[in-house]
């Protein structure tokens, strides 16, 4: 049987710690489907039609990386996926207390999906989508942190006024 996980994300915008857990997720299983969820009530910096360019240009050369959008519960969507497995990448403890709850509330959700942490590379420890907009909007270079794309995509943005300073709402 093969196997297909899900990653499930904001995204909001996608750092090279979240290429390295795709990439090894992609070395674990079948497939692994990034999962950009649609954030109604988050403020997002990029919109999801953003987010996804961003991802599929980022994983176009992987064959069994596909990058879709979900929006309400995650094993809903996981369920509908047919996937067995969710991805989740795991940074410094302060993660821990939000994955154990969300995990297992998820697994009380539906006890037959599999969650599956893997360790974030120590590069990328201190990664978080909200410090890299932080450092963008100060002047300073992300070019190490994040994909091309994504270096480029939030100068547009800084340039526009759009980003802000300080903590946003994703930790992610
Ligand atoms: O990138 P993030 O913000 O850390 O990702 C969090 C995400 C999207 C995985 C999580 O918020 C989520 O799964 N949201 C969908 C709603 C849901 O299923 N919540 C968990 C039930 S307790």
């Amino acid at each position: 049987m093969s196997t297909l996980a899900v990653y499930p994300g904001s995204f909001d915008p996608l750092t090279n710690g979240h290429v390295d857990i795709i990439a090894r997720g992609a070395r674990l299983f079948d497939r692994i489907v990034v999962a950009i969820l649609v954030n109604a009530e988050k403020h997002p910096l990029f919109s999801l039609p953003e987010r996804v360019d961003i991802a599929r240009e980022v994983f176009k050369g992987r064959a069994n990386v596909e990058v879709d959008t979900f929006d309400g519960l995650l094993v809903d969507y996981v369920e509908r996926r047919k996937a067995q497995v969710v991805v989740r990448g795991l940074r410094a403890i302060s993660d821990f207390e939000f994955e154990f709850e969300m995990g297992n509330m998820n697994r009380k959700l539906a006890p037959e999906i599999e969650m599956v942490y893997l360790m974030t590379a120590p590069e990328y420890l201190f990664l978080t989508a909200s410090r890299v907009k932080e450092l963008v909007a100060f002047g300073a270079s992300v070019a190490e942190l994040v994909p091309a794309n994504v270096a480029k995509a939030l100068e547009a943005h800084l340039g526009q006024g759009g980003l802000r300073t300080g903590a946003t709402e994703s930790n992610d």
